[in-house]
């Protein structure tokens, strides 16, 4: 099943929204984990700059009761009314958005809709000009930089793949491990068994471990992916965020893209933002659609695909 009828379907540049592998039966229960959360924790360096906000309170029997500091306490990440203007156009319009922890929350929406400009708000590449970015016991992630903010466990994949393309695969992923110390004293420092178990462990999720001894550079551009996804996963984040991950990949490297990200749920929060709705109905349990800067649904894959004004963005897009 396809978000749209194959006719009215927009193509954004080969991207698509096409195909679907029928699942619908998917849970609408994205804010539970599947697994047992891990929570890394912050560095030290950031305990001074939390604010308590209490113990997170169990989730309540129904939504609408909940308060907004419960509603808040209960989610790792929440960005609430934020808005940002690029010369008077507003890319993010009062957009509210909360990630629970452990859940794998699927972004999307049409071009232009705000997808890329949430994740800069969230990782400190932009300021918005109002709202708030909360993270974790209380960072407020407006008074940080995107340093700290990865420092602080938020990692970020851009879409185009940033390996050292002349070093090694393992090489690679020991420089990620070794980050934020200077490249020049990474490489010249030695790994010790702890380092080289995770970075084994890495390579095996990611399934790079026969190419661990080849430069980077001859890899496909779905297994620079995978290790670039590796690279962040070596610094241990606790929220990891991955903008159009599968674009440009073949058939079976997005398969086995779903297959990391859903092994990945639960021991991180992952914000997914992609086209593919093929790939986002194998690995969606709650969907956001983001239109015009703002949430114009949330729900199951099934739920949000079937809504009227859901189509309408879509196909106002393609009318444009
Ligand atoms: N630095 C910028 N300066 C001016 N306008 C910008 C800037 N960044 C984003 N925009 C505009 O903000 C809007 C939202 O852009 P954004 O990249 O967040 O959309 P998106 O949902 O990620 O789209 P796509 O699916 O094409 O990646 C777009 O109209 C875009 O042109
Ligand atoms: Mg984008």
């Amino acid at each position: 099943m396809s978000l749209l009828p194959a006719e009215t379907r927009p193509d954004n540049s080969g991207r698509g929204l096409s195909g679907g592998r029928g699942d619908d039966g998917l849970r609408n229960d994205g804010l539970q984990n599947n697994g047992p959360p891990v929570n890394p924790g912050l560095p030290e360096d950031f305990s001074s700059r939390i604010r308590r906000r209490g113990d997170r309170a169990p989730a309540p029997p129904f939504e609408s009761w909940e308060t907004k500091s419960e509603r808040r306490s209960r989610h790792v990440l929440f960005l609430e009314d934020i808005s940002v203007s690029f010369d008077g156009f507003k890319a993010l319009s009062n957009l509210t958005f909360y990630l629970g922890e452990g859940e794998l929350r699927c972004v999307i929406g049409p071009n232009g809709a705000g997808k890329t400009t949430m994740m800069d708000v969230v990782t400190g590449r932009t300021r918005p000009d109002s709202g708030e970015a909360w993270y974790g016991d209380g960072l407020n992630l407006l008074e940080l930089d995107e340093v700290d903010i990865s420092l602080a466990g938020i990692g970020r994949k851009f879409q185009k793949p940033s390996v050292f393309e002349s070093l090694t695969v393992w090489r690679n992923l020991e420089l990620a491990l070794k980050a934020p110390k200077t490249v020049l004293r990474t490489l010249l420092a030695r790994l010790d068994p702890g380092d080289r178990d995770c970075l084994e462990k890495t390579l095996e999720l990611v399934r790079l471990t026969d190419q661990a001894g080849k430069p980077a550079g001859v890899l496909s551009h779905g297994q620079k992916q995978w290790l670039e996804i590796g690279m962040l996963l070596v610094q241990k984040p606790r929220i990891l965020l991955l903008d159009e991950p599968v674009a440009g990949m073949t058939p079976a490297e997005i398969e086995r893209t779903a297959e990391l990200l859903l092994s990945l749920e639960g021991g991180h929060s992952l914000i997914l933002v992609e086209h593919d709705m093929e790939f986002v109905r194998s690995v969606a349990k709650t969907v956001t659609v983001l239109h015009q800067g703002r949430v114009l649904a949330e729900g199951d894959m099934a739920r949000v695909s079937s809504l009227p004004e859901v189509m309408e963005a879509y196909l106002g897009l393609e009318e444009e």
